[in-house]
């Protein structure tokens, strides 16, 4: 079965919501951790995909998009997009926090819908030096064969040839993994990162 990088299709957009949810416990399955699976891609996938779909990246293996690169250019304009129009959404879909669950993951329930609700938490202090983001999430069958490599090089070419000159990205600080990878990649810590809130950035050339 051959597997390979294209670009996101509005049909994927349900197999870009399952692999969120099943890789979004620190790169583990994190179904059943909210009292809705369905929060966690409503806050860390959807709103990229409705509102910078050209930008996003899929790897497929001749079923199923097995994982994903999200991102957009300009994080500012997004946040007043967000306010705008995904605020609602989120309010509608998840009106309160629900029931706990047996887990206690590292970004709580309350914490998501926080971001859900308040767009402007993401406008870090480096934001005009570094306007995109990116968010990337690899079924495990999928890692350690160089496709996360290779979405993020597609990926800064992109935002290079639309004038972007520099990225940024949070982790989970338990993500040790995702860590090492964008170290690898020569990502840099940014002067405003705490222990709390790691924050990475890269020019889009090299
Ligand atoms: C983190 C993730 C995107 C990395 O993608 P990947 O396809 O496995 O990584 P690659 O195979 O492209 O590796 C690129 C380089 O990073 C290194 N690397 C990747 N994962 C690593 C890890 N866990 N520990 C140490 N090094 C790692 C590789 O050795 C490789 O080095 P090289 O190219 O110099 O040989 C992927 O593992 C993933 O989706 N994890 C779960 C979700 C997640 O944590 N996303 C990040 C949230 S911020």
């Amino acid at each position: 079965m051959s597997v390979e990088i294209r670009a996101y299709r509005p049909a994927d957009r349900d197999d870009v919501a399952r692999v969120c949810l099943r890789t979004g416990a620190s790169g583990g399955d994190a179904t059943g951790w909210y009292s809705d699976d369905t929060l966690l891609p409503d806050v860390a996938a959807l709103p990229h995909l409705e509102y910078a779909p050209d930008l996003a990246l899929v790897v497929d293996d001749g079923k199923h998009a097995i994982g994903y690169l999200i991102g957009v250019a300009d994080t500012a304009a997004f946040i007043e997009w967000w306010r705008r129009e995904w605020v609602p959404v989120i309010a509608a879909r998840h009106p309160a926090p629900g029931a706990p669950t047996a887990h206690a993951p590292q970004i709580s329930e309350a914490l998501l819908l926080e971001v859900g609700r308040q767009p402007e938490l993401m406008r870090i202090a480096e934001l005009d030096a570094y306007p995109a983001q990116l968010h990337i999430n690899l079924l495990p069958t999928l890692r350690g064969q160089g496709f996360g490599r290779r979405l993020v090089d597609l990926y800064r070419a992109a935002l290079a040839a639309r004038g972007v000159p520099a990225l940024h990205l949070g982790i989970d600080p338990s993500n040790v993994g995702a860590r090492a990878f964008y170290d690898r990649l020569g990502f840099h810590e940014l002067p405003s990162s705490t222990p709390h809130h790691p924050l990475f950035g890269i020019a889009t050339t090299p």
